[in-house]
């Protein structure tokens, strides 16, 4: 199977997996508006490997989402191959990714999640039965550090095994969801395959051909910000999650920003106009059901401006996409 990352022009630009959040419309609208790669939300491993219905159901996909990577979250190795197994021939997505990074308590207390960066073996012994049980590219997604371990220590001691990614959250498990990145964390990823590259040139084609794409993840709001990520991080891309429910277009800006250093500002009636092709979107994908699951988004669309709150009021009561027509129309600046 080839590896689909070592395809895309670089740097690329992906949709982070979120829960709750990246679901088939969502992606799509990210696909839309320029992402090269979008991310599932995390799926569990253990229901998968019993062929859990509803879970497959929350991985389909449409076939403009291209390219997609199922993430899978779980604590024991025993399960990982039959997950991957019937995620590979059931859903068949481009891409298996491995969360290694949630500090959510009922996926870290149960072993799962970050508390794999603690526990290189069990780590280990995941990723090989994930590849045991597909032949699509298998990434991980980690974090800068967790507990003692920085993401450097960490892929220090897996990096024999064939990973076709990495996407680096550049903050600790302790600073959660905010706060400073560690960009030199990130960096020194990138470098020890570099170093690795170097030594084993010649010698082992097997080694250079699995050196893992390294994208760089967490607090791109801004074209700006995605420039300054990759220019201190060297890394083949980044990871946007956040910020893509702000603004999904972020990804088009972005591109745009990177290839001219400018980039073409959104105004309000672009924003309305995304919203409805989002809502629009999501429609098509679950019918009525899919106006509730859109208010949620609809809130990260509008904030930070005067009369936001007013908006939000009448935007978590829409009921039809009528309605979400009525209130986008009545905003004003
Ligand atoms: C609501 C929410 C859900 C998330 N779910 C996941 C998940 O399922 N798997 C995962 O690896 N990371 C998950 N994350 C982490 C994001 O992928 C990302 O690493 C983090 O939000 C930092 O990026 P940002 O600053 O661009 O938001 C989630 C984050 C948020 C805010």
């Amino acid at each position: 199977m080839p590896n689909f990352w070592k395809k895309i022009n670089k740097p690329i630009l992906a949709l982070a997996p979120m829960a709750g959040y990246t679901n088939s419309p969502f992606r799509q609208i990210c696909k839309a508006y320029g992402a090269d790669v979008v991310y599932s939300e995390m799926a569990n491993a253990t229901a998968l490997s019993f062929g859990g219905k509803k879970t497959l159901e929350l991985l389909e996909f449409n076939k403009t989402e291209k390219f997609y990577v199922v993430q899978l979250f779980g604590n024991d190795p025993k399960y990982f191959k039959k997950a991957a197994q019937v995620v590979s021939a059931k859903i068949k997505p481009d891409g298996i990714d491995i969360n290694m990074g949630c500090p959510v308590k009922k996926v870290f207390s149960n072993g799962g999640g970050a508390a794999l960066m603690l526990d290189t073996e069990k780590a280990r012994e995941i990723i090989k039965e994930t590849l045991k049980g597909t032949k699509l590219p298998v990434s991980i997604k980690i974090r800068s550090k967790v507990g003692k371990t920085t993401a450097y220590k960490f892929i220090k001691k897996i990096k024999d095994l064939k990973i076709s990614a990495i996407m680096v959250h550049g903050r600790s498990m302790k600073q959660g969801f905010s706060g400073e990145i560690d960009y030199l964390q990130i960096k020194k990823v990138k470098s020890l395959y570099e170093r690795a590259v170097e030594e084993k040139k010649e010698s082992d084609s097997f080694f250079s051909s699995t050196v893992p794409t390294i994208l760089a993840n967490g607090g791109i709001d801004t074209p700006e910000d995605a420039g300054k990520m990759i220019e201190k991080t060297g890394a083949n891309g980044i990871g946007i999650a956040r910020g893509a429910l702000k603004k999904p277009w972020l990804f088009f800006q972005t591109k745009q920003y990177l290839e001219t250093g400018e980039y073409k500002e959104f105004s309000l009636e672009d924003t309305k106009k995304a919203a409805l092709r989002h809502a629009r979107m999501s429609y098509q994908d679950k019918g009525k059901h899919s106006v509730l699951e859109m208010r949620k988004y609809l809130l990260w669309y509008f904030r930070g401006f005067e009369g936001a709150k007013d908006v939000r009021k009448d935007l978590v009561k829409v009921e039809s996409l009528r309605d979400i027509k009525n209130v986008l129309k009545g905003i004003k600046k």
